[in-house]
């Protein structure tokens, strides 16, 4: 079993020091719990691993994992960039106080208002295709701006087919055999091409397709060094890196997978001649997946066809065991360890029948009213989540040393209505 996860002296569920019964007696269910101290511990052991093999390495944090304020200061804190996404993500970056500098933005099918947002941010933009150059081309003041270029490496890998995002199925990113012609025509229309970029997908806990797309990316990279003379400034393999969520998973052997990929980017660099480009990576999942848990309530057992526990969250709160058919690992929070006794299906309160956490789930003895801990809940949790059955959103707490703090406060039934306008006639 490779979750860490800690019991405190009741036998509670203890989450950064917090129990989780009493978190939930002051914040109610559903509630997402974030350990800020893994999210530090997780960040550093990437950054160091990588970093102590090959100097000039920087993590940009996809924040499309979570775009909370504060898990995105604490790694603004820590060192981080950013990878964003939309615009919305520019926005929030921004105003975590991350450097438009540090923040790349690799939007996908971009109108030309965000190519204009995102050139007024001042951020660095990574295009997707290049019909994106040319609309970039025609904004007013792109004259020697910094762009780089995402490449399908014709490999892609992930825990679920909506989560590849390389090879022949995808839509991201432009061909290899049209990089040359890419970069060149981005230097014939005045820019100025400083890196590449590639993300093959996500989840990922075997090397080998990663190391595939590496050694493909780097020979792109060496053909337009060569053919179109661009002198890379960072070289970006994407995020990905996968977290195990079952418990037979094994974690990815971290110092064996940096040593391969930086033993096959610098024997690439020595290659091509290209000097000492900085290597990025964009994990969102690696540095927050196991940093969360979310807190759900059991407020029905029933026995019908099957055995079912209802709980008071749904796939409005953590959306991916219905949307890739996910396995979370679900513990009862006063008791973790306790054997399991049955199988059960736990259910989420939507209505709709693919509205389940897990089916056929080994489980200890249960009874109404026990809380539930859902683990690796801190990537595409909440950001992922919505109001769908006009459910108010989950709060957020943060964790530290025992101490806990409300990071975003649960939504009101107010909220459902925020943005909604009732014509006059209609008030009739
Ligand atoms: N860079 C780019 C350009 C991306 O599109 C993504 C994720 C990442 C980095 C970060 O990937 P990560 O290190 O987190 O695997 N909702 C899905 C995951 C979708 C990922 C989308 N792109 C899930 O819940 O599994």
């Amino acid at each position: 079993m490779n979750f860490n996860f800690k019991t405190n002296e009741k036998g509670n569920l203890s989450i950064g020091g917090a129990d989780a019964l009493e978190l939930v007696k002051e914040y109610g269910t559903p509630l997402y719990v974030v350990d800020e101290e893994r999210i530090r511990n997780n960040y550093k052991r990437l950054y160091n691993t990588f970093s102590s093999k090959y100097a000039n390495f920087k993590i940009y944090y996809a924040c499309k994992a979570n775009t909370n304020l504060s898990v995105m200061k604490i790694l603004k804190d820590e060192g981080s960039s950013i990878d964003a996404v939309s615009p919305g993500e520019i926005y929030i970056a921004l105003l975590v106080g991350f450097k438009p500098e540090k923040i790349l933005y690799t939007g996908n099918n971009v109108t030309n208002e965000e190519l204009e947002f995102a050139l007024s941010s001042g951020v660095r933009i990574n295009l997707d295709s290049l019909s994106q150059l040319e609309k970039l081309s025609k904004l007013p003041d792109t004259d020697g701006k910094e762009i780089s270029f995402r490449i399908n490496p014709k490999v892609g890998a992930g825990h679920h087919d909506h989560c590849i995002t390389g090879g022949d199925l995808s839509k991201f990113g432009i061909m290899e055999e049209e990089a040359v012609h890419a970069y060149q025509k981005a230097v014939d229309l005045g820019f100025n091409p400083v890196g590449i970029h590639t993300h093959i997908g996500s989840g990922i806990l075997d090397p080998e397709p990663f190391k595939l797309a590496v050694h493909t990316l780097m020979d792109v990279a060496g053909r337009v060094y060569r053919e179109a003379g661009v002198e890379f400034e960072f070289i970006d393999f994407g995020g990905g890196i996968g977290i195990p969520y079952e418990p037979h998973e094994s974690i990815l052997n971290l110092e064996m997978f940096s040593q391969e990929i930086i033993d096959l980017l610098k024997e690439k660099l020595y290659e091509y001649n290209m000097g000492n480009p900085a290597m990025y990576l964009e994990p969102g999942r690696y540095i927050v997946g196991d940093a969360s848990y979310l807190l759900t309530r059991i407020n029905t057992i029933k026995q019908s066809y099957r055995k079912f526990a209802g709980v008071d969250a749904g796939f409005n709160t953590l959306l991916r065991p219905t949307m890739y058919d996910s396995y979370h690992h679900i513990v009862l929070a006063s008791k973790p360890n306790a054997k399991p006794t049955q199988k059960i299906d736990i259910a989420g309160n939507i209505c709709e029948s693919g509205d389940l956490f897990a089916r056929d789930r080994p489980i200890p003895d249960i009874e109404e009213g026990n809380l539930l801990a859902i683990l690796n809940a801190g990537a595409y949790g909440f950001s992922m989540s919505s109001q769908y059955n006009s459910r108010p959103r989950a709060a957020e707490i943060l964790v530290h040393k025992g101490r806990s703090e409300v990071i975003r406060e649960r939504e009101a039934f107010a909220d459902l209505l925020s943005k909604q306008n009732m014509p006059e006639r209609l008030l009739k």
